[in-house]
């Protein structure tokens, strides 16, 4: 097969000289599910930079375009083939003019369908599970030499040590909050989640690693970091004194990183809330008053039914000793509505918990079969209608309870982190402590300052203010 971007020689500058120019290519790639694909996106992005390939947004301009998929709910696979068939039509056109447009489908859905995935779509040139990212130029290559490619080994070597790092401009690019993986994998397997399969068993970065990459960050002018794990907080690391250290231990480290104003981790599994970790919550201003604590169900039944190893009432516990060390922590979850088996009583239970609980936000999902999972070889499937209708009265409610955080920020006056500009002309959007978009004048500050604000009102899903002289309460 020829080789996909040959080396052009362009007429280069004022002075008319001819110089040989590596014609640059460009990459698109698009990211399905969750912030471990987007952190997984960048960093594929960075492993093609060394490959020569600037990232582009206009799927017209791509010589390769990827595919980040996600496989945790629904048709997730479906999806993927529909946009399948669209860029094979672009590459058909693209073939007309002679030019090659190389197709790779990447993360979970690459992992859980392998090979199958060619056979379906056969314009696609290469498969690449997420734990084999970092040889994609080598894929890359080997595409070029005239094959399909499907990598989807478990990692033998460790990726991050094998993936170069983007330069300091490549990261302000992306912004001055940013996501930094510390853990990937899980061993919990819930009975309805895919995930132990798609992104195997549990791994944790060493501190070394982390805080070089949390220095590069606040070097290039990164002000906060979320630390990522499908497991957060079962990261377990080894640390410099060759000890194995846990997360609230690295959270104290990360916040001496001068620059790095702010720290926060997702996701978490109740079972791993350790006294550490929830003392870095007392002690570190910078850990940000925010916690993504997904229960699930609020009926013990179900919980042991999907294997999540407490109960209603442990969690109730959990969130009590939380809030006893930071008191003005909000709280996030995840919840699975119509799992096998659930009762309108086991449902209500859910209610009951969130009730209980109040959640400043929270995402709530129909159980969708996963194949491969328990979960869906279980008796008593519940019907879609019941789902939907479990789904809607779920949703209203915390919709409510989100409404009355915001609305119980008005008033007060918060430190916002600057981030980008505003969707309108005159503004620009901050971030609040937990997590809401704030609006704000253009002229209240520069990105990635920290300034205290307050706020005048809310919009949908935000929070307008002004900014203020005074520090923040
Ligand atoms: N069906 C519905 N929701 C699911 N989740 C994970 N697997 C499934 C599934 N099979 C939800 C859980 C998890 C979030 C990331 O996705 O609530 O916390
Ligand atoms: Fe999935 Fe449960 Fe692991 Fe979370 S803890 S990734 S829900 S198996």
């Amino acid at each position: 097969m020829e080789l996909e971007n040959s080396v052009a020689v362009r007429n280069e500058g004022r002075t008319g000289e001819k110089a040989a120019v590596a014609e640059t290519k460009k990459v698109f790639v698009k990211t399905y599910g969750c912030q471990m694909n987007v952190y997984d996106s960048q960093r594929m992005t960075d492993a093609l930079a060394a490959d020569g390939y600037v990232a582009t947004d206009a799927i017209g301009e791509a010589d390769l375009v990827l595919l980040n998929t996600c496989h945790i709910r629904e048709k997730a696979a479906e999806k993927v083939y529909s946009e399948l068939g669209r860029i094979r039509d672009m590459k058909a056109e693209r073939a007309l003019e002679g030019r090659q447009l190389t197709i790779g489908v990447t993360g979970c859905v690459a992992q859980a369908e392998g090979a199958e995935i060619i056979r379906r779509a056969p314009a696609v040139d290469l498969v690449v599970g997420p734990q084999t990212y970092h040889r994609l130029p080598d894929v890359l290559a080997r595409v070029r030499d005239g094959g399909k490619v499907v990598e989807t080994d478990y990692a033998l070597d460790d990726k991050f040590e094998h993936l170069p790092q983007p330069k300091p401009a490549e990261i302000i690019k992306r912004g001055v909050t940013a996501f930094l993986t510390v853990q990937e994998g899980c061993d919990k397997f819930c009975t309805f989640c895919v995930v132990p399969y798609t992104r195997g068993s549990e791994v944790s970065r060493s501190v070394a690693q982390i805080v070089a990459e949390a220095e590069r960050l606040a070097a290039a002018g990164v002000r906060e970091v979320t630390l990522l794990g499908q497991n957060v907080n079962a990261w377990h690391g080894q640390g410099p004194d060759g000890g194995e250290w846990g997360l609230g231990r690295l959270l104290f480290r990360l916040a001496e990183i001068p620059g790095i104003a702010r720290l926060r981790y997702t996701t978490s599994h109740p079972r791993d809330m350790d006294d550490e970790l929830i003392e870095a919550h007392r002690d570190l201003s910078t850990l940000m008053p925010y916690l993504h604590l997904p229960v699930q169900s609020g009926s013990d039944r179900i919980l042991k039914a999907m294997n999540r190893r407490h109960k209603a009432s442990d969690y109730l516990r959990l969130i009590e000793r939380i809030r006893a060390a930071r008191s003005d922590i909000a709280m996030s979850g995840d919840f699975i509505v119509g799992f096998p088996g659930e009762t309108e009583a086991d449902f209500e239970d859910t209610m009951t918990i969130v009730r209980e609980v109040g959640y400043a936000s929270a995402f709530s999902f129909k159980y969708s079969p996963r194949p491969g999972t328990p979960g869906a070889e279980m008796n008593d499937h519940v019907p879609e209608a019941v789902k939907d209708e479990r789904l809607q009265r779920l949703q209203a409610l915390l919709v409510e309870q989100q409404q009355a955080f915001s609305v119980s920020m008005v008033g007060r006056t918060i430190e916002t982190l600057i981030e980008k500009p505003g969707r309108q002309a005159g503004q620009k959007v901050g971030r609040s402590p937990w997590l809401q978009p704030v609006i704000v004048d253009e002229k209240a500050g520069e990105i990635g300052d920290i300034i205290p604000v307050r706020i005048t009102g809310t919009g949908f899903n935000s929070l307008h203010a002004e900014p203020v002289a005074e520090a923040a309460e």
